[in-house]
């Protein structure tokens, strides 16, 4: 085939649907591999039925594992599924460990590796992800960046410049594409069997969302989490769908029953059209997530990012996000800020205009041309 695309875990499966249409819009042989990090119904399935993303080809069905074994289960699936297929190119999305194992496998074999969303850095490389991000800059042959600050902090660890391309924000190619499509709130809650009373009485609610390790991984840590929340929840009722790595701690460590007792609607992870509706409709956003802090700037919804770093500096300088880590004091200062209408409005980045995909199709189908000619099969 041209390219085979990859995808692993939730994250990637909102950026992958834009590029597989414009591939194939563009006549581009394209197939799919998922390599089963993700695996669960709900982190997983519905995200294809709702994206329209089609089958994978491949399934690698890894699972889950240490960053180790998961990444060179990965790896080791990978590589005959290369000699197989014999792609001109493999292209993987994102910053999760299947987006660096299939890009180590490729480049040692010679074949070409793209990568969308390039450049990102928290420059914290206590994240298992900036790990991923930096090593797999390091061997792509094209990178396709969604913000300026990409272009620097490449150039900086010696990218030749001449690969990037600014090209803009495949997620949010997706998100405009589904934004009629995304499900109101007050189904979502009633399909989950809460109460909607509260939420209405309140006139609104926060979309909150928790899976880094840095958060949820600490007892001490998600214990204050949790105490915070159920008492922003007193001001603004909270809806909380939860990720299996949150849940998990959370009933590890004895805290799922203190959770409930704020006004805090618990579901189980949303599929996108939900996820998107949530934000969409909510007064704020509270998360740990990388993408929803994109998602948010794009929809203009406020977002505190649970965080004290962020890969993605444009939602700062531009948009509607504010860094506020895991401390009580600062996470409840900006929630008041919002809840009393002190918070930026801010602007859609450039590019993030539901074309991303087009571009980098336009740019690969050149770049295929120059490396070598197309042949059968
Ligand atoms: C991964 C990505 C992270 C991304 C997140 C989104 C890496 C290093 N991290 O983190 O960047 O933001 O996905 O979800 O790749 N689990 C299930 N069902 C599943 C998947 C996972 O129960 O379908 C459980 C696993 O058993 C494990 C935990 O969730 O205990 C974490 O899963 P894993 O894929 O290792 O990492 P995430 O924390 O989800």
């Amino acid at each position: 085939c041209d390219i085979l695309c990859i995808v692993g875990a939730r994250p990637n499966f909102m950026k992958i649907a834009p590029i597989m249409r414009a591939l194939s819009a563009r006549g581009l042989r394209a197939r799919l591999v998922h390599t089963g990090q993700h695996y669960d119904s709900d982190m997983n399935d519905r995200f294809f039925a709702d994206l329209g993303i089609p089958r994978p080809d491949i399934n690698l069905e890894v699972g889950s594992g240490s960053h180790a074994v998961q990444t060179a289960e990965v790896m080791r699936r990978f590589e005959p599924v290369v000699d197989d297929l014999q792609p001109r190119a493999v292209l993987v999305v994102g910053d999760v460990n299947s987006t660096i194992a299939c890009a180590l496998v490729a480049s040692k074999k010679g074949v070409g590796v793209i990568h969308v969303e390039a450049g990102l850095r928290s420059y914290d490389r206590g994240m298992p992800e900036e790990i991923n991000r930096v090593l797999t800059d390091q061997i792509s042959d094209l990178l396709f960046t969604t913000e300026r600050h990409a272009e620097a902090n490449l150039a900086r660890e010696g990218v030749d410049t001449g690969r990037v391309h600014f090209v803009g924000n495949v997620m949010i190619d997706t998100l405009l594409h589904n934004r009629e499509r995304a499900v109101p709130w007050r189904e979502s809650l009633r399909a989950a069997g809460v109460d909607l009373a509260p939420f209405e009485a309140a006139g609104g609610y926060g979309a909150l969302t928790l899976h880094r390790p840095s958060n949820v991984d600490d007892e001490g840590v998600l214990g204050r989490l949790v105490d915070t929340l159920v008492s922003l929840s007193r001001d603004l009722p909270l809806v909380f769908p939860v990720h299996p790595r949150t849940r998990a701690r959370l009933e590890g460590f004895g805290l799922w029953k203190r959770l409930q007792s704020g006004r805090i609607a618990v579901l189980p992870p949303a599929g996108y059209l939900e996820m998107l509706g949530l934000m969409r409709d909510a007064r704020l956003v509270l998360t740990d997530s990388g993408g929803m802090q994109e998602e948010t700037t794009a929809l203009g919804v406020p977002c505190i990012t649970l965080r004290d770093n962020t890969e993605r500096p444009i939602t700062l300088d531009e948009g509607t996000n504010v860094l506020v880590g895991n401390d009580p004091e600062r996470i409840v200062a900006a929630f008041n800020a919002v809840l009393a209408g002190d918070d930026r409005r801010g602007r859609v980045p450039e590019h993030w205009d539901g074309r991303a995909a087009e571009r980098i199709v336009d740019v690969l189908a050149g770049w295929l041309d120059q490396r070598r000619p197309a042949t059968a099969g």
